[in-house]
């Protein structure tokens, strides 16, 4: 492949406090792939997702958006690039004062001038894609968990993302929600040829979405590849987390 990857993490160092929290990771995720990050809690995946979106910036390394190296831009062009990201945060992140139409075309006001028409066209655009058209008048709290992340979807997708970055999209729902989200990522893969990149410690929602999974370990990346070699690996830190993974899922 030829082709200029959609992200691409050289070397990625960050320090916080005096502790390494990411130990110089590198991954390379094309343009119309689904990549996962899978790994226990506290081995650094929400880092290396803040560092992708710009959110925050590393100690070293670089950040390659589309062709830009995020890490190193000026403020101002920074946002430019991360409007090319759709971030769809863990525990949704709506804001609960909000309408779920305010908090959709909360992006949209931010950074496009639209007449209110155009924004109300989008604004049911998208929570019809996540199956919620007509839920505009609502507040968060009158929402079912999955139905915030979908409305955390449809947010994201406002502003016409090429990459959406999901942290733990299916953290807290029931294996029928968990479900429901999985297949608005593999959709907005096929359908709308987005770039995914899903954080999670969910390996069943990873095996069935994903191209390619990235295994993190303490900072690290120890083992990448697509979800049947990372099915069958036979690095032990890889193994004790799917069979740890596994019997969560029995209990
Ligand atoms: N701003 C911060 N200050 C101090 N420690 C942090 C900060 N951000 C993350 N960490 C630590 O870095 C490690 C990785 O955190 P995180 O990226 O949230 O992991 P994960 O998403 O895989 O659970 C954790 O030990 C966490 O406590
Ligand atoms: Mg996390």
């Amino acid at each position: 492949m030829n082709e200029m990857p959609a992200i691409w993490v050289r070397n990625l160092v960050y320090q916080v406090e005096g502790k390494t929290i990411l130990k110089g990771v590198s991954l390379r995720v094309e343009q119309g792939e689904v990549v996962g990050i899978m790994g226990a809690s506290g081995s650094g995946k929400t880092t290396l997702l803040r560092c992708i979106s710009g959110l925050i910036r590393p100690t070293s390394g670089e950040v390659w958006i589309e062709g830009s190296d995020i890490a190193h831009l000026p403020e101002h062009e920074k946002m430019k690039v991360r409007l090319r990201l759709g971030i769809v945060f863990q525990y949704s992140a709506l804001f609960d004062f909000l309408t779920v139409y305010e908090n959709v075309a909360f992006g949209l006001e931010r950074h496009r001038r639209l007449l209110r028409k155009e924004i109300d066209r989008i604004v049911s655009e998208r929570l019809a894609w996540v199956g919620l058209d007509g839920t505009q008048k609502l507040y968060p709290s009158q929402l079912s968990g999955g139905m915030r992340k979908r409305v955390g979807l449809a947010r994201a997708l406002a502003i016409d993302p090429h990459i959406v970055l999901f942290d733990e999209p299916t953290s807290g729902l029931d294996p029928v929600n968990a479900y429901q989200i999985d297949q608005l990522i593999t959709r907005l893969n096929r359908e709308l040829g987005l770039t995914a990149v899903v954080v999670s410690h969910d390996v069943v929602s990873l095996m069935r979405t994903t191209d390619k999974i990235a295994m993190m370990e303490a900072g690290e990346i120890i083992a990448e590849g697509t979800p049947e070699a990372i099915r069958q690996s036979e690095h032990p830190k890889v193994q004790a987390f799917l069979k740890m993974a596994s019997s969560e899922h029995l209990e």
